[in-house]
């Protein structure tokens, strides 16, 4: 049994049970699908690698995880791949027992029944919540009086999410990889991309080069923007040629062994910053930097949020951007209009991933920063194109520098320094001889 399971287990109340679903294939047209990728947490239980399985976890039990899979099929195996079946579950990943999917449901009764607690996060899988509600509208209808169901329903993720918000060194190690890959990925694109070239070349060059080194893809859509193409945050056509003399931002993560990483460098298609665009690189550089100084064990999430609004008000008022006094500008949020989201986010399986940014219930307290956590670092200037208060060399600028912190005893660790944000250094690699 995985050391997660174990864990988890530990956690849970006695005289409970905790149903965990697989993730399902999703439709991407009519009878083909996306590309499959297992749920976070059922991965990070279980290792299990395929759709359509149900865990079920017995604290108590001499033998307490079950796993229900697809069974071996030859004729589906023949078109659709390989199947572990039964005998895998149990073989190859350590289930104390395993049954075909198919049976769960008629299982219901022998899993909850007498259970005073069911770990089960409803509305995530609408096909299972239906079969969960089958057992429970069946129980009140025949109102047994032998065995009870669950009177108490608990969402497990709060256990999952706690436990995966701090990384094991296993994990830490993973995700230096997956940080490693996408890091040069910019690295080659920053040594690549010229005038001309369509952003989805760029795209297609960083995704080629991560599942060269063994990453399974991007560990979410790449945001590949040429000029004001950086303003829209989610920008994903990535399907317009770049100009000279404008800047491209990249936002793009690598997966490995499910890990995320999640990189952002913003520089100039032609390898030279403009007077314009390095003063505003400048700007939200030094606030990057800044908040990954912030971010080691202590200070909370929403204390560095704060700051970097602070440090880019700041910033966009040494720009002439805003005028006023900081303060003030601050309470009427004024930032908002080029600055509108956090700085960062938990890094982990999901690039937005699991555990809470509060303490408490009431979203009153937030979180403390501990060992093993791993966040992005990401402030970020939008000028709008169309920004008439802006000064017009600024407008349809775009900038956001990303790098992915790991919290440690003494500090933190940047596991994406390998790929420069230094304004000097991005144009020195890019004068260098591949683009002669
Ligand atoms: N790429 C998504 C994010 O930066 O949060
Ligand atoms: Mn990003
Ligand atoms: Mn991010």
């Amino acid at each position: 049994m995985r050391s997660q399971l174990k864990r988890f287990i530990e956690q849970l109340d006695d005289n409970s049970v905790a149903i965990i679903p697989a993730a399902h294939e999703k439709t991407r047209s009519y009878d083909t699908e996306y590309k499959f990728r297992q749920d976070s947490d059922f991965r990070y239980l279980t290792g299990f690698p395929e759709p359509d399985a149900i865990a079920v976890i017995t604290p108590g039990a001499k033998r307490p995880y079950t796993l229900y899979v697809r069974p071996r099929d030859p004729l589906m195996e023949t078109w659709f791949g390989r199947r572990q079946g039964v005998e895998g579950a149990v073989k190859n990943y350590g289930a104390d027992k395993a049954y075909p999917i198919e049976r769960f449901a008629a299982d219901l009764g022998k899993i909850m029944d007498g259970k005073d607690v069911l770990y089960y996060r409803f509305a995530a899988d609408n096909e299972l919540d239906r079969t969960l509600l089958g057992y429970f509208t069946e129980q009140r209808v025949r109102r047994l009086k032998s065995a009870y169901p669950p009177h108490t329903i608990k969402d497990p993720t709060i256990i999952t999410g706690e436990m995966r918000l701090h990384k094991s060194a296993a994990e830490a190690k993973l995700m230096q990889k997956a940080a490693d890959i996408a890091a040069e990925a910019h690295v080659l694109a920053m040594r690549s991309v010229k005038p001309g070239m369509n952003e989805s070349q760029v795209e297609a060059l960083m995704e080629a080069y991560m599942k060269d080194q063994g990453a399974s893809g991007v560990a979410y859509n790449s945001i590949i923007g040429g000029g004001d193409n950086a303003t829209i945050l989610h920008y994903v056509e990535n399907n317009m040629p770049l100009k000279d003399g404008d800047l491209l931002l990249i936002d793009a993560g690598a997966e490995y062994e499910g890990y995320a990483s999640d990189i952002t460098r913003t520089f100039p298609v032609n390898g030279k910053f403009t007077k314009a665009q390095r003063e505003v690189y400048d700007v939200v550089l030094d606030v990057q930097k800044k908040c990954v100084d912030f971010t080691v064990v202590g200070n909370t999430h929403l204390k560095r949020q704060e700051y970097s609004i602070e440090l880019l008000t700041e910033g966009m008022k040494q720009l002439g951007l805003l005028k006023g006094k900081t303060r003030d500008l601050i309470k009427k949020k004024a930032y908002l209009k080029y600055y509108m989201h956090g700085v960062g986010h938990w890094l982990g399986l999901d690039v937005h991933d699991a555990g809470r940014y509060y303490v408490d219930q009431q979203a009153k307290q937030s979180r403390p920063y501990a060992v093993g956590m791993v966040l992005t670092v990401e402030p970020g200037i939008y000028v709008p194109p169309d920004d008439r208060s802006a000064p017009a060399k600024y407008r349809g600028i775009g900038i956001r520098i990303e790098d992915d912190v790991l919290v440690t005893k003494d500090g933190n660790v940047n596991l994406t320094a390998k790929v420069t944000k230094e304004a000097d250094e991005i144009e020195a690699l890019m004068a260098s001889d591949k683009r002669k």
